[in-house]
């Protein structure tokens, strides 16, 4: 008997004569795209921006965590190429879809970039291909919106003729112990062929694959994940509030809560949520059970908790240029840190932005300066990171520490500055009880 499409794909991705394509070469796909080289398949990235194709067809990398000589050596070896052209695709046996999922003004999920790569996919599926969408979604979304697009309008049967499932990246920018490689990897299949098809071509590339039963197991798995940590966010930021209406130090609550060896788990409060994936993910949660008349209720609370924390800096500023006799308008603050979280260079979704808008409304002079960003670009305003960052702490009214670079030298910072607002307990102890130290 003649093998079956599934037994020659999976022989193909176990002997890695399987080409494997990439869609969307960011932070998600570009590890990806790594990972699959070393472990000695040919890879094919494809994505719109030319110039991240035309780096890594150079060598050079733009994402912080994958170094430029290990791109450089994939290069060379003919492992990896990047391309712009999707016809490219024609070629794989096996395509990750690693492609942005922000939400719209309103709120509601965009999936304007899923569908854009699933359609131009659709133009090259051919029997024997095994697709996995590792952008995060809502439940769902792999049976609605990728099967009929790659399968039933072209005539493929999912787990027979093609093999799709979903596999929700958890990459940690800036992370080093765990990374792409080692992070465990949950996929689900549509059918019980797909999952094993993607489970077998993932496992060849990284250390630890969870199959779950279902597409829309694994695009909840990530739900639960992000969705956690954004109400314990909530709810730890809900904390410092209740904190300083009752006048007690909620870092050390914290500590003393954190030395607990079982049943808790720590979370610090912040000057709101950031990055890609906890502001966004959920509301995906929320908007789809809105669609089932249901409301995610711990979802919507968290969200609006976290959403002003920005203006409950400012108000910690104002509270802090009050106690020295001045106003926040036409006085100079400088926000430290611009990225969203700690010696990584990424600004998505920084409450840094937030903060920064609501001072200049309020008519502020407003510096930022991160060792990491040069430059801002935001709803109408453009910043440059101060050259001499000590000389800006001497020269402000405030400086506002937003992220807590472990870069930054706090001594010396709170030293030389004449008013410090702490929303991350960057000075710890240093801060507590200091009159030119107003902490969150
Ligand atoms: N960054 C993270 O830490 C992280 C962690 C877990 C999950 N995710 C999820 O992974 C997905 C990708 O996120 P990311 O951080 O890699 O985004 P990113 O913006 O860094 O990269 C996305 C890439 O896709 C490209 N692209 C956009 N539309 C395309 C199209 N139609 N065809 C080809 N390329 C296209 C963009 O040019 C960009 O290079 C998102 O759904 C995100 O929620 C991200």
């Amino acid at each position: 008997m003649s093998p079956t499409i599934k037994e020659i794909l999976i022989t193909k991705l176990q002997d890695r004569t399987a080409k494997v394509g990439i869609i969307g070469l960011g932070y998600v796909g570009l590890p990806l795209a790594v990972a699959f080289g070393e472990a000695g398949f040919h890879v094919i990235g494809v994505d719109l921006d030319e110039r991240k194709v035309n780096s890594l067809n150079q060598g050079t990398s733009y994402i912080q965590d994958v170094p430029s000589e290990q791109v450089s050596r994939l290069v060379k070896a003919g492992k990896l190429v990047a391309s712009t052209d999707f016809s490219r695709l024609e070629e794989t046996d096996a395509v990750s879809i690693c492609v942005p999922t922000p939400l719209r003004k309103e709120g509601d999920p965009d999936l304007s970039f899923i569908l854009a790569a699933t359609e131009k996919l659709a133009k090259y599926m051919h029997p024997g291909m095994v697709v996995v969408l590792e952008s995060t979604t809502y439940p769902g979304n792999t049976r609605e919106v990728l099967l009929p697009k790659l399968g039933v309008e072209l005539g493929l049967t999912a787990g027979e003729d093609f093999f799709l499932a979903f596999s929700p990246e958890r990459v940690d920018p800036g992370r080093e112990d765990w990374t792409t490689y080692n992070t465990p990897k949950v996929i689900g299949g549509i059918t019980a062929n797909c999952s094993e098809v993607s489970a077998t071509w993932y496992g060849q590339a990284l250390k630890t694959i969870v199959p779950v039963s279902s597409t829309e197991a694994a695009e909840m798995a990530k739900l639960l994940e992000n969705t956690f940590r954004m109400v314990n966010i909530g709810m730890v930021n809900e904390m410092a509030l209740m904190c300083k209406r009752l006048g007690v130090d909620v870092w050390e609550v914290i500590d003393a809560a954190a030395s607990k060896p079982f049943g808790f788990m720590k979370f610090t409060p912040g000057p709101g949520l950031g990055g890609h994936c906890i502001p966004i993910d959920p509301l995906y949660l929320s908007w789809k059970l809105h669609a089932l008349k249901y409301t995610a209720r711990f979802i919507e609370l968290a969200s609006e908790i976290n959403s002003n924390m920005p203006r409950h800096v400012i108000s910690l500023v104002m509270d802090g240029m009050n106690s020295q006799g001045k106003a926040l308008k036409d006085n100079r603050v400088l926000v430290l840190g611009a990225a969203y979280k700690p010696d990584i260079d990424d600004l998505r979704e920084s409450p840094a932005l937030d903060v920064i808008t609501l001072l200049k409304e309020k008519g502020a002079l407003v510096l930022y300066h991160d060792p990491y960003i040069a430059q801002l670009h935001h709803d109408g305003w453009d910043m440059i990171s101060v050259p001499d960052l000590m000389a800006a702490v001497r020269a402000v009214d405030c400086v506002v520490i937003i992220t807590n670079h472990s870069t930054y030298d706090y001594p010396a910072i709170l030293d030389a500055a004449k008013l410090v607002v702490d929303t991350r307990n960057a000075l710890g102890k240093l801060g507590k009880d200091n009159p030119k130290v107003f902490r969150l």
